[in-house]
């Protein structure tokens, strides 16, 4: 059975990133010390998705949401930027605040369901950063957009690097979901488990986006599109894995 709310959702997918999470990014990514230590050595390569559309990232004030095990925001840390993580999965802030002490830079982990976070005073970002599953968590993106523009400083740039919807709604197999773009369905699959071995650490629910609905709710919100590429999926490089939209933020 689906979610009765945003909420209903939302504390289901907290539950599942709670399960069994800092075991499992210490098995797949190795202690935070010695991952830690790979990240240093080659900051570029954990933010290679992000970084070219950002320029120097040095002094900029940057809000990587949903952030995770916080190698994105490590590696933004060593290239210089202020950053803080917003993302509401006690087990991912345990594993990046490990990870930030190792590679001894700060990072700022806010706890907090990315709804609400515009009402904790984080103040106005310089750009804000996401990659690789972050919109299918949320049951309204108009509303995640609004909130994006809401931690913005003006003139503040997105960069998003996302699942295509292609990918995800047409040749992913989740269960009792035949291939459909405009299926608006709420799917519940087992949160992924970085150590490929499929072991269920919680299950999901999950809403998948159009391309054009992500489009509309970027451009409703406020912010001006200036780039947006799709990328070869990893497995099939005959279909889109994943796509890259860029925005300014500049309301009316
Ligand atoms: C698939 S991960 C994002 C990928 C990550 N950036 C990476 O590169 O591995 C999704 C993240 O979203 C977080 N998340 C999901 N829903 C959220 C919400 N409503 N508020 C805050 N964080 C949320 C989860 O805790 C998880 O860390």
């Amino acid at each position: 059975m689906g979610p009765k709310s945003a909420a209903d959702m939302t504390q289901a997918n907290r539950a599942a990133w709670n399960t069994g999470r800092y075991e499992a990014w210490q098995e797949s990514l190795g202690s935070p010390a010695d991952e830690a230590a790979r990240i240093t050595a080659d900051p570029e390569r954990a933010a290679r998705r992000i970084l070219p559309h950002l320029g120097s990232v040095a002094g900029k004030k940057i809000c990587n949401v949903q952030g995770s095990h916080g190698r994105l925001a490590v590696s933004l840390a060593l290239l210089g930027a202020q950053v803080t993580v917003i993302d509401f999965a006690e087990e991912n802030r345990r594993y990046a605040v490990e990870l930030a002490n190792a590679a001894q830079v700060g990072v700022d982990y806010v706890l907090s369901d990315i709804m609400t976070a515009a009402d904790l005073g984080l103040g106005e970002f310089d750009a804000l950063v996401m990659e690789l599953g972050i919109l299918h968590y949320h049951l309204d993106i108009m509303a995640f957009f609004r909130v994006m523009g809401r931690l913005c400083g003006e003139g503040a740039t997105l960069v998003m690097h996302e699942f295509h919807p292609v990918q995800r709604k047409l040749f992913q197999s989740y269960p009792d979901r035949a291939p459909n773009y405009f299926s608006t369905a709420i799917v519940q699959a087992p949160v992924p488990d970085p150590t490929g071995q499929d072991r269920v650490l919680g299950e999901c629910q999950y809403r998948f986006w159009t391309l054009g609905e992500v489009l509309g709710a970027v451009l409703a919100a406020g912010f001006r599109l200036t780039a947006f590429q799709e990328h070869p999926d990893w497995t099939d490089p005959k279909i889109p894995g994943a796509y890259t939209l860029v925005a300014d933020w500049r309301p009316g």
